[in-house]
């Protein structure tokens, strides 16, 4: 995606839009403002949640989410749909997806291994995250993919999380575990059946025997899981897809935003665009110094704590602005948009909304 394209192009013509940044600074809400203009423009959007606080759900005014887009009614021209991945299901969908015949497909699904680590791998959240994006984006129902990424620093792991799985297929262990017999574990080296035994040992036998029944039923799959993999790669490198950065106008932030930057340029992705979230009120042009020496002058009174109040918030906007000013140079030269801090929590569409209108039209 062309770094300087404006974030109106981007919500008009990107086909996924990827936001991603700290815990907390507003990637869900944002995700959800974006998906709701697209919609507004007559485009058919989802927006993909890996939220497990739900809040997306709440926001959109509907009960619950689930691994399938649900439709949001309203008002405008183009669709909206949502959906909280389910990493499991996605999984799930995957192996059905790439087993040679039903029995392949039972086997798989029904081993306790497979069961075990389907959900709980670490990266596996990450793997389907890119899985379900590729999904989406295939199927031809939608014409922007909306991503929330998860609200961990390793959010960006999906960014690689396919290519780390199809390594692990091409794994000397894995190989060894792969093999039909148990004769040839005396052909390997010492190392990797001390290894055998001993995970054998900590796990149990049991388990160990579940892992490689999941190994043989999975064998020939690894063709299918491997090309898929490159090609959800291909999507995230390609055009048509732009990484946002939501940040907080704070000190903290401009640190994890150096962050999220740094991990994405390792994968030659640039930032598209930088979200400040939650900037507070400028209110005319005058000085902090200044509201503070009248604050003195009348102390004691009322007007006295009202110029006081007034310092307070000309010193916190000046803060802000001077750390805007560093994220931005951070990702230059991706515009900056800013939206204020809201009266109150965004947790219907109405407020969801008046984000937009911040992103796009203020
Ligand atoms: N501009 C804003 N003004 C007021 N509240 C906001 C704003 N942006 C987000 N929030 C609120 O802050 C909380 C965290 O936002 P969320 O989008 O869930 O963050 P993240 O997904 O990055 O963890 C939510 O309760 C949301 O309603
Ligand atoms: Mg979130």
């Amino acid at each position: 995606m062309n770094p300087v394209e404006d974030l109106d192009s981007l919500v008009g013509h990107a086909r996924v839009l990827v936001c991603c940044g700290s815990g907390g600074v507003g990637k869900t809400t944002t995700g959800a403002a974006l998906a709701l203009e697209a919609a507004t423009r007559g485009r058919r959007a989802v927006v993909v949640t890996i939220d497990p606080a739900k809040r997306l759900a709440d926001t959109l005014g509907i009960g619950s989410l689930t691994n399938t887009p649900s439709r949001i009614a309203g008002e405008w021209p183009g669709e909206l749909w949502a959906l909280m991945l389910d990493t499991k299901s996605t999984f799930d969908d995957l192996v059905l997806a790439h087993a040679a015949d039903d029995d392949q497909a039972r086997r798989i699904l029904g081993n306790r291994f497979y069961r075990n680590i389907s959900g709980a791998l670490s990266g596996t959240q990450e793997y389907m995250a890119g899985e379900k994006l590729y999904e989406l984006h295939e199927g031809g129902d939608f014409d922007l993919v909306v991503v929330d990424t998860p609200p961990t620093r390793n959010a960006l792991d999906f960014i690689g999380a396919s290519r780390r799985l199809t390594n692990f297929l091409d794994h000397r262990l894995y190989r060894m575990l792969m093999s039909p017999t148990r004769a040839y574990l005396r052909a390997v080296n010492l190392a990797a059946q001390a290894f055998v035994r001993t995970v054998s040992k900590v796990v149990g036998s049991e388990v160990l025997d579940d892992a490689l029944a999941f190994f043989r039923a999975f064998e020939g799959m690894e063709e299918g899981f491997r090309e898929r993999a490159a090609r959800v790669e291909a999507l995230l490198a390609d055009e048509g897809t732009a990484f946002i950065l939501v940040a907080a106008p704070r000190a903290d932030a401009v640190t994890e935003a150096s962050f999220f930057t740094t991990k994405l340029e390792e994968s030659k992705i640039s930032v598209a665009a930088l979200i400040v979230n939650r900037m507070h009120p400028r209110l005319g042009t005058g000085r902090a110094e200044a509201d503070r020496a009248r604050a003195q002058r009348f102390a004691g009174t009322d007007l006295g704590t009202l110029y006081a109040n007034l310092a307070d918030l000309r010193t916190v906007a000046d803060g802000e602005e001077a750390h805007l000013t560093e994220l931005a140079a951070n990702v230059a030269p991706a515009p900056v948009v800013r939206v204020p801090f809201l009266d109150h929590d965004v947790h219907d569409l109405d407020s969801l909304a008046r984000i937009s209108e911040h992103l796009f039209r203020s």
